[in-house]
């Protein structure tokens, strides 16, 4: 930002669900971020979210509003067939970027988004906001604390049948035409799934297979896949399983690390009679009450322990249930996040690579599905998902 002083000035690109659920609320609550302009190319949805959220200016063409607006940030919240012209106009107009997930749907779009950020020296930011869960949170930091020694093993999951959010919230249907989408288990779930996935093991995706179909939904609602399932090797050796659907009425979104000294589940969206908790952390590392993790020390339950404290040395091994604090929630603390990027130069923590490197696994399961094998990373040539039929680049 060039003057620290002056508020942040921000545009939207896209006012339709995730923007009205994330991003507005949390540019309302910043004190040090004001709301310059919205753009969508529904004309009633950009004139309304203007005069709801206080934009100063709307538009319904997003290069009309980068050439009129002088910003330091902008939100793309737009059909993911969108972004990449988006971000890189954005970039090209230097400035700061958070782009929703799924980042791209090719990884040529997603790479070229990462050098013309990289080219304007903005920042580029994912919305990955699985990673702002503070139960994840934790998880990343008990793992990289050692407190369930080397994890060799994972997965994540995200099961939740189209109709919750496709008939509920989302304010287009988008998500539906595989010609913009290029996929909808394997990167719409999915971009989350692999993401908190890959950052919890703290390596980077050595290689991938797996499925992508269409099983459940007929073809009249959608060509997209709503089943998939892939298997990735780290480059630190680590195996992980991924698994999201588009059929489940009960919805589901959790992840297992299994490591050499216990075991760590989350559990984001829902939980379920098997997983009442948002969290459960086995450790066989020998704590007393003194030295055990502040996160397990702190947020333990249920509330046996104050006897057992006083009867142990050493906490017993056993499975420990914990209830983080819920609020600020995932969407607030990742949006802080992105402001405090801007405002104080610091790097983000879902960053550009990241999203790219998610999507080279996406499309490194449609690969797998025509070679039938693993797909080493990175890709050496651009694949484009089954369907999609890509914009005509504008820059
Ligand atoms: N992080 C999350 O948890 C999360 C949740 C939902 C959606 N998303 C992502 O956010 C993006 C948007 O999803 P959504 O659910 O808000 O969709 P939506 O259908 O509710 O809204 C999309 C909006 O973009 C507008 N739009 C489409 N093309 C445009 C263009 N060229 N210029 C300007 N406006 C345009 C539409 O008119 C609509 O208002 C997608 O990439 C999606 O994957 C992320």
């Amino acid at each position: 930002m060039e003057n620290m002083e002056k508020k942040l000035r921000l545009a939207v690109i896209g006012c339709g669900s995730i923007a009205e659920i994330a991003h507005f609320p949390a540019i309302k609550k910043h004190p040090g971020v004001e709301l310059t302009a919205v753009c969508d190319f529904h004309e009633k949805r950009a004139e309304e979210a203007a005069s709801v959220h206080g934009a100063k200016a709307w538009f319904t063409d997003y290069r009309k509003l980068l050439d009129t607006c002088k910003l330091d940030a902008v939100i793309i919240a737009t059909p993911n067939n969108w972004h990449r012209n988006m971000v890189i106009a954005a970039a090209n107009h230097g400035v700061h970027i958070l782009v929703e997930k799924p980042m791209a749907v090719t990884n040529g779009e997603a790479w070229a988004m990462v050098e013309a950020c990289k080219k304007n020296h903005v920042k580029l930011m994912v919305g990955c906001d699985r990673r702002y869960w503070t139960h994840n949170q934790w998880a990343k930091k008990l793992i990289d604390d050692g407190v369930i020694g080397q994890v060799l093993m994972s997965r994540s999951c995200l099961h939740e049948h189209w109709y919750n959010y496709q008939n509920h919230v989302a304010k287009t249907d988008f998500r539906l035409d595989v010609k913009a989408t290029g996929g909808a288990a394997i990167n719409d779930t999915g971009a989350h799934a692999i993401d908190l996935l890959t950052w919890l093991n703290g390596s980077k995706v050595k290689r991938a297979v797996g499925v992508a179909e269409r099983l459940a939904m007929p073809e009249t609602y959608t060509r997209n896949d709503d089943t998939a399932l892939l298997m990735v090797e780290f480059e630190n050796g680590a195996y992980g399983t991924v698994s999201c659907n588009r059929f489940s009425p009960a919805v589901n979104q959790n992840t297992e690390l299994c490591g050499t000294q216990g075991t760590i589940f989350t559990a984001t969206d829902a939980t379920n009679p098997f997983q009442s908790w948002p969290m459960a952390v086995y450790t066989d590392r020998k704590y007393t009450s003194e030295s055990l993790p502040f996160e397990l020390k702190n947020y333990r339950w249920p509330e046996l322990f104050w006897v057992e404290d006083q009867i142990d040395e050493h906490v017993r091994n056993r499975w420990i249930p914990i209830c983080p604090p819920r609020f600020p929630n995932n969407y607030e603390r990742m949006m802080e996040h992105f402001f405090d990027c801007i405002i104080n130069d610091r790097e983000p923590l879902t960053s550009g690579e990241d999203g790219a490197r998610a999507v080279e696994v996406m499309c490194a399961v449609h690969k797998s599905m025509e070679t039938g094998g693993w797909v080493d990373l990175p890709l050496k040539e651009e694949i484009v998902p089954r369907g999609y039929e890509p914009l005509p680049y504008e820059n």
